[in-house]
């Protein structure tokens, strides 16, 4: 069952309006959450992130932390997710229905529709082992990557890009200066220490992103959140992307080059040991 617009609905029985705004114009924002063993992880940081991106599009929505809580927790139980499940929910509000117009109707004019579901889905164990190839892209997407909007047309082609050109995952970036991937953020190590681009308007600011910075910082490893270049990236020892769904996964070549030995290196697996006991 999904949650469509204030409805429980099964997938065949759900309709868009053809004037929706998140239809027309990609016009809302987005969560993906990682579900753990039936239960939600970092619920709260997504909460507090699709908020302020709502904040930041300029749409306020109608409903607390707690309603929105409740409706996740009430989408697992009648998916019937449970403690022997690991699973995504996905959760879009588009900023509502009215006429085709560009400019945000008058506040009190339009209603958010939301939309929920829950699919299980393993975590991704074989490839964090191996780890993924990556294509350098040019990342053409627009200056406010920081917000997580329903308008993902560039991370679509950035990432088909790379698929093109026969590699798993795009690395993006700005006139050589690396931003982060198609839907992930990026990390090199150098010297045993990390490297990631500042939580700026380039990139999105990831949760697992985060959360390897502080589990690196707590267990003696240096991060530095500041840009580097392409060059610096293809002399790195490690790379490793981080998302909700990809967790810590190595990158072990970039434009067919393999980077360091070639192999998932020893921070990389550092890292995917504590985040294992982290979520255990
Ligand atoms: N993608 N950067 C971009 C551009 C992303 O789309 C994502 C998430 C991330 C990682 O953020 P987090 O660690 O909070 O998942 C970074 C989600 C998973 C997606 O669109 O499917």
């Amino acid at each position: 069952m999904l949650y469509v617009g204030g409805k429980w609905v099964e997938e065949g029985e759900v309709a868009v309006h053809p004037e929706d705004r998140g239809y027309n114009f990609g016009d809302g924002i987005y969560e993906v959450v990682r579900i753990y063993k039936g239960k939600m992880y970092q619920w709260d940081a997504h909460l507090t992130r699709l908020f302020r991106s709502a904040r930041e599009i300029k749409m306020e929505l109608p409903w607390s932390a707690e309603e929105l809580s409740s409706l996740a927790h009430q989408l697992m139980e009648k998916n019937n997710i449970t403690e022997n499940d690991d699973a995504t929910l996905y959760l879009q509000v588009s900023r509502g229905v009215s006429p085709r117009v560009h400019d945000i109707p008058a506040a009190g004019s339009i209603e958010p529709v939301i939309m929920a579901f829950v699919r299980t889905k393993a975590r991704p164990v074989a490839d964090m082992k191996k780890g993924q190839t990556a294509q350098l892209v040019e990342d053409i997407r627009w200056l406010r990557c920081d917000i997580k909007t329903l308008n993902l047309l560039g991370a679509v082609l950035v990432k088909q890009y790379a698929k093109d050109a026969g590699a798993q995952d795009s690395i993006l970036h700005r006139n050589g200066i690396v931003t982060e991937c198609s839907s992930a953020n990026l990390f090199a190590v150098k010297n045993g220490a990390l490297y990631t681009h500042p939580a700026d308007h380039l990139i999105l600011h990831g949760i697992t992103r985060q959360v390897v910075i502080d589990l690196a910082r707590e267990n003696g490893i240096a991060v530095n959140e500041e840009a580097f270049t392409t060059d610096f990236l293809k002399e790195a020892d490690e790379v490793f992307l981080t998302s909700t769904t990809a967790e810590i996964m190595p990158l072990i070549s970039v434009d067919g080059q393999p980077v360091g030995k070639g192999t998932v290196g020893p921070v990389s697996l550092k890292l995917q040991d504590l985040f294992e006991q982290h979520i255990n």
